[in-house]
């Protein structure tokens, strides 16, 4: 389903600050597959995004999209195929537009001869159904302005964006560490509903330990640009967070840096 082939990158290539930020990582997801993706400050998690989404092109290795080689696709048009949420809420939505509005850029960015103007009843009646399922009482605010919602809202609002056309792959990048934790659990619990519903393959890069077992059937550990540990299946489902931090320690000779880092 996606395909990263001994995929590199170093930014500021020959310059004091050269840093291999991607260093010959592969792997293969399966359809469906709902990937955990933990490691320290540095390692090359947000990179690894990056490079599927877009942001910049490989020193080498290649990307396969559902067979398709994306490797040198722009980043805009992978975006119709791969929705993406970020840390920062405020980053997947437009505060000025309102609630039905932005719902409507969806479609929009679909099919480039949309605009926002024009919601038709039909449309409306779908945005309804699906921001009930989100369960904040967004439905009868679809008029509201964005940027009157809070944090935790509008990541779901965002989530729901990303996914209301379903996009081939679902990339999170810590999507609930700006939100208080019972907020991050909602999301959390929100982001497991719907990619279930929509057998989405995703990777969620995560600071939550716990997390990264329980959600989803594949964890994978990075470090230094590579992926040093891919669990899944039995071993995942007997493995305690004390020992998968033994297994970082083992696997990678520093111990799991990160001063956000929540074990429960
Ligand atoms: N656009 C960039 N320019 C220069 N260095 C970068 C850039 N993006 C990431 N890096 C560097 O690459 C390394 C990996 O960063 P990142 O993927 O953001 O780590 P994380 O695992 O914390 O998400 C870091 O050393 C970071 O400073
Ligand atoms: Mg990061």
């Amino acid at each position: 389903m996606l395909e990263l082939q001994n995929i590199n990158k170093t930014f500021n290539k020959g310059t004091p600050n050269a840093k291999q930020a991607l260093n010959n990582l592969s792997i293969h997801l399966y359809p469906g597959d709902f990937v955990s993706v933990i490691g320290s400050n540095g390692a090359g998690k947000s990179t690894v995004f990056n490079a599927i989404g877009g942001s910049f092109l490989l020193d080498s290795g290649h990307i396969l999209l559902e067979k398709k080689d994306i490797t040198f696709l722009p980043e805009h048009k992978r975006a119709q195929q791969i929705g993406r949420l970020f840390q920062d809420p405020l980053r997947g939505t437009a505060p000025n537009m309102t609630i039905e509005e932005n719902l409507a850029l969806v479609y929009l960015r679909a099919n480039k001869h949309r605009t926002i103007f024009g919601i038709t009843n039909k449309e409306r009646d779908f945005f309804r159904s699906k921001l009930a399922e989100l369960n904040l009482g967004l439905e009868d605010r679809l008029k509201i302005k964005v940027g009157l919602l809070s944090g935790g809202q509008r990541q779901a609002l965002t989530l729901l964006m990303a996914t209301m056309i379903t996009p081939k792959l679902l990339l999170l990048d810590e999507h609930t560490a700006a939100l208080d934790p019972a907020t991050a659990d909602k999301v959390l619990e929100l982001t497991a509903k719907i990619v279930a519903a929509g057998n989405i393959t995703t990777m969620m890069i995560t600071h939550n330990i716990a997390s990264s077992l329980n959600l989803g059937n594949r964890t994978i550990m990075m470090n230094n640009g590579q992926i040093i540990l891919d669990i899944s299946g039995e071993q995942r489902k007997q493995i305690t967070v004390p020992q998968l931090l033994e297994l970082f320690k083992e696997k990678s000779q520093t111990v799991l840096d990160d001063d956000r880092i929540l074990l429960a």
